[in-house]
Parts: C-alpha cells; structure tokens; sequence
C-alpha cells in the first residue's frame, strides 16, 4: 500500500463514544462459536480504547441474512466477547440503528462494550444506503475501522460513516494492510498461490487475474473438480459448477499465455457420502465412478503439490485442499499444513494465509501460530491478492472516495 492509513493515535477517542467496526463473522455451530481467531485477534484495539475509557460501539454483521433471522443474531457472541475482554461485561442492543440502539449506548459508561444486533438485518447496510450509514454515525463521536476482512464490500458500516466522523484504522486492519501488502509488493520468487475451498464460482473469476501475478497457481478442494470437469473428466458425484466451464477453459488458456504453472490433482480420495471414517479409495482422475464424490487429493497429487511448495519462496494460501472438517478427508490439507509450517519455520518459505476454512484448516492441523502470517480475511484477502482497491482502506484515506467515485 503506498499510502499511510490513519492510525489509532491519530485519533482522540479519551473519553468519546467509539464506533468500531469488527468482522465477528465467525463459524458458529448450534449457538456456539468454532473457531475464536477473528474475535482474539480484535482485542487489542477493545484493549486501546478501554484504557482511554472511551464507550466502545461494536458494529459487525453475522451470515448473509435477508432481513432479521434470528439465527443469526449476534446475542450469542456476547459472552465470548466478555471472556476475551477479562470478563468485562458486554452488553448487547437488539437493534444496530435507532431508538434502541441509541438508548443502549447512553446507558452505558466509559470503557463500556455494547455490541449492536447484526447490521444484516437492515437492508440498508449491504445497499450502503447513506441513511443506513449515517444512523450508525448518530451514534458515535469518532469511527475506528478493524474489520480489514470486510473491507472489501462497500457497505454502509464499511464506507457510509466515514464521511460524518474522524475515522481511523484499528490495529488488525492495519497489521493485516501492511502485511500483506509487505507480501505481495516484493515478494521473493518463484511466488505461489493456493486455492481451494468450496465456494466455487466466487472464486473462479480471480483466479484468472492472479495467474498474472503468480509463477505457480495450485487449485485444490472443489474448484478443482471444476478444471477437472471442464478438461473433460467425469468426476461423478463431485462438487463442481458445470456452468463455468467455459471460465474454467479460459482460466486454464491464460495461465498458458501468462506463464503461470497451473496445478491440478492427478489422483483424488473418493467416497460415496461425506461421513467420518466413511469408506474410501484412492482414484487416477480418469476413473471416478459415477456414484463417488471427490473429497481429497491423492498422494501422488499430494507429492506434486509438496513439490511445488518446497521450489517457492512465498505461498499465499486460501482454503483447504479437501474436505478437512470430515476425517479422513482432512488428511492432505493437515500434511500440507504441516509442510508449510515446516518450511516456514525454517525461514525456507515466506507463508501467508487467510480465509475462515484455511484458518481452521490450520487450527485442527496444530500449526497455526507457524506460519510466517495468517490472516482474518477471506473474501478480503483474495481481492487484496488480485491487486484491487479495498473499498473500506479507500474510505480510511479518503473519507469521501466512496461519493466521489459514485458521482464519477
Ligand atoms: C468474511 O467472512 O469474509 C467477511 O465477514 C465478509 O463476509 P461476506 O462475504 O458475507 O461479505
């Protein structure tokens, strides 16, 4: 990034009632949170303004609702909050606009948390309706940004309240700017990417871009089965989008053109149902049977990808090469994982992952704190990697860049 973001201190926030946007968007199951890493990481920034006994306003959203779902309320996350915050109470506004909120937040003191209902369930937050965005204003003196892994939505508590208050950066957004920014600036070479995951076709548009900028791009988890489809493989039972095929053929031709080494598994784990310990066999891509599902690599694709890893210098990493919530489908992501943390460990490589599903992916593989930087961002991360403007860093430097480029 070549321009400074304003930073923490920039702001005075002794005393004053602070928005901060965070990105609680954290995987729960059954009410209670799976993995923690998002809401760890944003405490330092609740640390900063408890301690100059500013009154902390906490906006985030939860899932994509359309409209209130009360499944996906924010009321749950209150007490892991509290936990994370040395059991300092946090109180909790049904509502993130309006009456309620505004009398949530009068009534509480310096140093108090009050978490607002998630911003979701307001149309007007995913539109950035400029009345959304200056509602959330109303109820704030200044506005700290620490959601880097939303930034890159224009949405209202991400670009509408910046130009109603002084605004800064929270300590995440602006560790998570400068180190990727850090990675993908200069980075040492041969670079290469990892992608896999499930969420297929969001995916699949930037990996065309990135095959400009990597030396080696290695596809894993479902998308793969995609490339694989539209080489003309029969993956079965597999995950894939037949629709993008042609994208996928396109993508497979610009890697040729840009001298971008695309990997691809040469062997895969199939089962006939997605269950622990469900039985399953080891599969040439040219012989999925109709009724099986792809849910790993293989070994030899295993040893291909090891290869590929031990020849980089920099990895940037974005979701698990198999189903690794399910075992034994886990197994390549955990001996990737452990591959990566070695090599990194050993100052050999310079890793650098994010995404919800990778960082969990690391978590169950033991080797989290290992990596050379691990990041909250997912959707973010990607966008950041393709070299695009982040609108929420935009409105950070300038207030009214979302406006003016509306107006343009
Ligand atoms: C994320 O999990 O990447 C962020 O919270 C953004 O969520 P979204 O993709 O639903 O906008």
């Amino acid at each position: 990034m070549n321009a400074t973001l304003p930073s923490l201190e920039t702001l005075d926030v002794t005393g004053k009632t602070v928005l901060v946007r965070l990105d609680l968007n954290v995987p729960m199951q059954r009410g209670r949170v799976v993995d923690a890493t998002r809401i760890t990481r944003i405490i330092p920034t609740l640390q900063y303004l408890i301690e100059r006994h500013a009154k902390i306003v906490v906006l985030s959203h939860l899932g994509r609702p359309k409209g209130f779902d009360p499944g996906l309320s924010l009321a749950p996350l209150v007490d892991i909050l509290s936990e994370n915050l040395w059991d300092r109470p946090v109180k909790f506004s049904p509502d993130s606009v309006g009456a309620t909120a505004k009398l949530a937040v009068e009534a509480a003191s310096p140093g108090d948390v009050v978490l607002l209902e998630n911003l979701r369930f307001h149309a007007g937050e995913e539109k950035n309706d400029a009345s959304f965005g200056k509602a959330l204003a109303e109820l704030g003196e200044v506005f700290v940004n620490d959601a880097f892994s939303c930034s890159h939505r224009a949405h209202a508590s991400i670009v509408g309240i910046n130009p109603h208050l002084p605004s800064a950066a929270g300590r995440l957004l602006a560790q998570e700017a400068e180190a990727l920014s850090r990675t993908l600036t200069t980075p040492d070479r041969p670079l290469a990417a990892l992608v896999g995951g499930s969420k297929i076709s969001t995916k699949l548009e930037l990996l065309g871009n990135l095959c400009a900028r990597v030396d080696k791009l290695i596809i894993g988890g479902a998308m793969a089965n995609t490339f694989l489809y539209a080489q003309g493989y029969d993956v079965g039972a597999s995950l894939y989008e037949a629709e993008m095929k042609s994208t996928a053929r396109d993508i497979l031709k610009e890697a040729t053109r840009k001298g971008c080494a695309l990997i691809l598994p040469l062997d895969v784990v199939v089962a006939n149902a997605l269950e622990p310990h469900a039985p399953s066999q080891v599969m040439e891509i040219k012989h999925i049977p109709k009724r099986s599902a792809i849910l790993d690599i293989g070994p030899r694709s295993l040893m291909q990808l090891f290869r590929a890893i031990e020849d980089s210098k920099t990895l940037v990493w974005n979701g698990p090469v198999g189903a690794y919530e399910t075992v034994p489908f886990d197994a390549s992501t955990v001996q990737l994982a452990r591959l990566v943390a070695l090599r990194s460990r050993e100052g050999l490589l310079h890793s650098v992952a994010g995404g919800g599903d990778t960082v969990a992916a690391l978590a169950h593989a033991g080797v989290s704190a290992e990596l050379s930087y691990l990041s909250t961002a997912g959707g973010a991360f990607l966008e950041w990697l393709e070299g695009k403007e982040l609108p929420g860093i935009a409105a950070l430097l300038n207030p009214h860049a979302h406006d003016q480029r509306q107006r343009a």
